[in-house]
């Protein structure tokens, strides 16, 4: 669970990285493939067009930080298709550290310790919810 301190410092830092949305994309994914090569592979479209997608799935889960419940279905499902992708559990660690570099990378300053832990805490959340729900997919 996440305090009321977390949800809002992780909605106000985010709020700054939505007028960037497009560049954090694409730092977050050359990133990732520098962290993780292997996992070029598994991305087959166009890859502005997954920023987008992923920008637009976080700003769902970042406005409903406090109501989870309502968003937990869809996350799961996300969760389900991931499996589907080719994601195995181990590749959230990646993504986790390519998204908190990113955001460090757009926020500067902004990005104090404290909103760190909140977005990785927040990240952890959404990552086992997802590899929950691949996990009952799979099997
Ligand atoms: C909290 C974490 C994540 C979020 C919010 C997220 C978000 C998304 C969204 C919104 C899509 C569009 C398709 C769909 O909704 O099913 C997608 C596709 C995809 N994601 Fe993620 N994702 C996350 C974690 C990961 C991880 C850990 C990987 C591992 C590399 C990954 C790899 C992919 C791939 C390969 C696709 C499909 C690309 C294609 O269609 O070519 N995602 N993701």
């Amino acid at each position: 669970m996440l305090d009321s301190t977390q949800v809002d410092l992780i909605q106000s830092t985010f709020d700054k990285v939505v007028p960037v949305a497009g560049v954090a994309a694409e730092v977050f994914y050359s990133r990732l493939f520098e962290i993780d090569p292997s996992l070029r592979q598994l991305f087959r479209g166009d890859m502005q067009q997954q920023g987008k997608k992923l920008m637009d799935a976080l700003a769902i889960v970042v406005g409903n930080l406090l109501k989870l419940d309502r968003v937990m279905p869809g996350i799961r499902a996300m969760g389900a298709r991931h499996a589907r992708y080719g994601v195995k559990d181990e590749d959230y660690a990646a993504v986790g550290a390519a998204l908190l570099w990113t955001l460090e990378h757009c926020l500067g300053d902004d990005f104090t310790e404290a909103a760190e832990d909140a977005w990785a805490a927040a990240y952890k959340l959404l990552a086992n919810a997802m590899k929950g729900a691949a996990a009952m997919a799979v099997a």
